[in-house]
């Protein structure tokens, strides 16, 4: 639990409208959902891949959480913009480094949305040839019409509100705060 005037020292005097997941749900969703990964994955190599910028935080915590041997990379694209709602399209900034052929690929996502991202990247990641491709998401909205790929692992199903928080920005404020949260408006 945060003080009011905690939380407004981070936010820079933002009102919070209410927090979705505290602190505390969130550490014990992500132990759970390191267990389910960990249980899941019995043998061959796994490369967790997460999606930059918005699974940062997240990441750090799950690959921690995950207690087998791992290779960690990462993905930059972007759809956002400075807005508060999807634009559709999304920018490929940057691949990982790291092959993916004939491994398992765990993609990490902090949020589906519309599910524009995923379908593009699922795309795009299959045709590098993994042994297996699944999605773990922190966050899922159930908006989206049609998922190229459902995400196996999923944290919480998310209020269709305007998330901030754990990695989750508003024109790139608030990825700091130790918890998801709404916005006052
Ligand atoms: C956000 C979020 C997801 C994506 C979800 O990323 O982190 O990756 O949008 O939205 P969608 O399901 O409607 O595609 P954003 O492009 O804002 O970049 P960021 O990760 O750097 O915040």
């Amino acid at each position: 639990m945060f003080a009011e005037s905690e939380i407004l020292s981070r936010t820079g005097g933002r009102e919070v409208a209410e927090i979705a997941f505290d602190t505390e749900t969130i550490a014990a969703r992500v132990a759970e959902l390191g267990r389910e990964i960990t249980h899941h994955y019995r043998e061959g190599e796994l490369l967790v891949v997460g999606l930059l910028k918005g699974s940062f935080i997240f990441m750090s915590d799950l690959v921690r959480a995950i207690l087998r041997p791992h290779q960690v990379d990462f993905l930059v694209a972007a759809s956002y913009g400075h807005g508060t709602t999807s634009s559709g399209s999304v920018r490929l900034l940057y691949d990982p480094e790291t092959s993916l052929t004939g491994r398992h690929i765990l993609l990490v996502e902090d949020i589906v949305d519309s599910g524009t991202t995923l379908n593009r990247l699922v795309r795009l990641l299959r045709e590098r040839g993994p042994r297996s491709l699944e999605i773990c998401a922190l966050l899922h909205k159930r908006l989206a019409p049609q998922l190229e790929l459902e995400p196996r692992f999923v944290g919480f199903d998310a209020p269709a509100l305007f998330l901030v928080g754990y990695g989750l920005d508003h024109a790139e404020d608030f990825r700091h705060l130790p918890f998801i949260a709404s916005l006052k408006v």
